[in-house]
């Protein structure tokens, strides 16, 4: 009884404290009129849904800041208070962090940032992260310019320019973190920071790389590259290739990236359920960013490798840089303010392979025959993209590995594995967890036990196994030692981040 009443007492004084906090903090951003949706208000459902419905969180309140200091402002708030506190810009991350990963986190929604100013005096853009890939391809393609960057229009160039950022422009121009010269950070005691290699170069470093950790990023200023004059979009396509056929179509890329391949050339392969067990599709999608008369001699000597199976079907395209930006938009608007986006119900996980120890063929062997079997009877939707990062001539791999704080810049390839719910299931299933870890686990059991992997944090998966080392790599230990000075209480804790 004594216990039950103290346990009670305990309670109920822990539930003042928290109703306290949230008007303190209601109290404290609206005298910095910072607009902010709280649990009980009419849009908090809508404000606060992961674009991954397997995750739901509550976060205390979602701010709508509309200047750098409203974002201050919301980050002091957020500190003073013990909140976890975390940016979204596109809200794609794989694992809900932009709701903080965790309940009860504040949140500060970027997208009222949405500035895109390009300077002709120095092909630089200061780009505000509240912008979406496809706007800040419009804004920049209007003056002539272009950015690496991945496929998706809705995807935040917050996120996307904090972990990586991969596109099929990435082998001649870097990663989109790469391009970054400068950027406005608020720090978590409230201080707008600017970071360079002049000004602040440790955080300048942290951010590109691990920025969710260290602060939020309110702009970013890039270096630009001409838009191509001519782009060569490409799809090669194999209906239900054999265990062995499709298994060449992985180990000849391998060869073919090691050829003297031009950095104009950027590439995936795709693999989807075949219409029987033990048959795979395959699909080549990719761009090539140099003069159309050139590209059937670049892609020939992959297509007329040894073993190579012939196409079921092809296209091939030369057009504008911003038809190839459409063209892998599929289907999706560039301007994201026409139509909203959708969302899915999903569990990724990736791996790096390191260009010096490619994967063996029983690896490769055994990740076909996984797909090939176990992928034809699960009962998700599931694709896997093996990206070409490295290979010779690639920007990506060409930047040294301690210029910025991304922790792998030998990777050949980097490999997606996706899985979501069967259409119409509310829940994500149990078997997709154990199917996607199989054919991750098909891989690194047929490869070196000292085997130098990695993963991409923008594929981020909160399930993994010594993420610390697979994500971060080398950079952990300056991570951390940077973290103690710039959030020393942990404000940007979210998960699988650096502690
Ligand atoms: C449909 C789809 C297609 C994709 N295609 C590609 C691709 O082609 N290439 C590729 O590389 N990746 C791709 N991705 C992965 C994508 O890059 C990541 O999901 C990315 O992190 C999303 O960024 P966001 O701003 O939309 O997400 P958010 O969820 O808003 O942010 C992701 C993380 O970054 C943090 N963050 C966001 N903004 C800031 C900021 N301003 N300052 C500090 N931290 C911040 C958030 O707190 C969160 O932890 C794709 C994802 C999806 C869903
Ligand atoms: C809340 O919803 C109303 C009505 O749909 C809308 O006008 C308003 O802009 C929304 N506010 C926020 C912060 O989303
Ligand atoms: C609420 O505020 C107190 C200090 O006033 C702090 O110790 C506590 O961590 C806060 N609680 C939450 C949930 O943030
Ligand atoms: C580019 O020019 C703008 C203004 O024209 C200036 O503010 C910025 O510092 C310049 N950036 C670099 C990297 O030179
Ligand atoms: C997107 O469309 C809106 C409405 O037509 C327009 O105002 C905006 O400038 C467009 N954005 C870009 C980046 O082109
Ligand atoms: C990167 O820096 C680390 C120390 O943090 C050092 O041990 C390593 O040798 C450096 N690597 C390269 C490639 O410069
Ligand atoms: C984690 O990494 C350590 C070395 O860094 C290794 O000994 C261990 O086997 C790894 N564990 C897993 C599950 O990969
Ligand atoms: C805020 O934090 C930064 C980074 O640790 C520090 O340099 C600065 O002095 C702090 N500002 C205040 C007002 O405490």
């Amino acid at each position: 009884m004594v216990f039950l009443l103290s346990a009670l007492t305990i309670t109920t004084l822990f539930l003042c404290a928290a109703a306290q906090n949230v008007t303190i903090l209601k109290q404290t951003l609206s005298a910095k009129g910072v607009t902010a949706v709280y649990q009980g208000d009419a849009n908090y459902s809508t404000v606060s849904r992961a674009y991954n419905r397997r995750f739901t969180f509550s976060p205390v309140a979602v701010a709508f800041p509309t200047t750098v200091s409203q974002v201050s402002a919301a980050v002091a708030a957020g500190t003073a208070q013990n909140y976890e506190v975390v940016a979204r810009s596109g809200g794609h991350s794989y694992i809900a962090n932009c709701l903080g990963g965790n309940n009860g986190a504040l949140v500060v929604d970027l997208s009222q940032l949405k500035a895109v100013t390009v300077r002709p005096s120095n092909n630089t853009a200061l780009i505000e992260t509240g912008n979406r890939l496809g706007d800040v391809a419009l804004a920049l393609n209007a003056n002539g310019r272009a950015l690496p960057h991945g496929t998706s229009p809705y995807v935040g160039i917050g996120g996307h320019s904090a972990y990586g950022g991969f596109g099929f422009t990435s082998r001649a121009w870097g990663l989109t973190l790469d391009t970054v010269t400068s950027a406005t950070v608020v720090l978590a005691n409230g201080t707008i920071a600017s970071a360079s290699a002049i000004v602040n170069p440790d955080l300048y470093w942290a951010i590109r790389g691990a920025s969710p950790s260290f602060g939020i990023v309110t702009s970013i200023e890039v270096q630009t590259f001409p838009a191509p004059p001519s782009v060569t979009v490409f799809s090669y396509n194999w209906n239900d290739l054999s265990i062995s056929a499709a298994s060449t179509t992985i180990t000849a890329f391998q060869t073919f990236a090691a050829s003297n391949i031009p950095p104009e050339f950027g590439a995936e392969l795709i693999f989807g359920q075949g219409s029987s067990s033990g048959k795979l599709s395959v699909q080549l999608l990719g761009g090539y960013y140099g003069a159309a008369n050139l590209f059937s001699g670049v892609i020939a000597p992959y297509l007329n490798a040894a073993g190579m199976p012939k196409p079921s079907s092809q296209v091939v395209t030369p057009g504008s840089y911003i038809n190839s930006v459409t063209y892998f938009a599929e289907g999706q608007s560039l301007n994201t303010s026409t139509a909203s986006d959708g969302s899915d119900n999903f569990y990724t996980k990736s791996l790096m392979t390191p260009s010096g120890s490619p994967m063996s063929a029983a690896a490769v062997t055994a990740f076909v025959t996984y797909m090939a079997n176990q992928g034809f009877s699960s009962t998700t939707e599931w694709f896997v993209e093996v990206e070409l990062y490295g290979g010779s001539n690639s920007a990506i791999n060409a930047v040294p590995l301690n210029s910025t704080a991304f922790g792998k810049r030998d990777t050949l390839f980097t490999i997606q594995f996706y899985a979501s719910a069967p259409s119409g299931a509310t829940t994500y299933p149990a078997t997709g967890f154990t199917f996607l870890d199989g054919m991750v686990s098909s891989i690194l059991n047929n490869s070196p036990a000292n085997w130098n992997y990695g993963a991409y944090l923008n594929y981020i998966d909160d399930m993994l196994a010594n993420a610390t080392t697979l994500y971060y790599g080398s950079q952990y230990a300056r991570l951390v030692a940077l973290k103690a000075t710039l959030d020393p209480s942990d404000t940007f804790r979210l998960p699988v981040g650096v502690a």
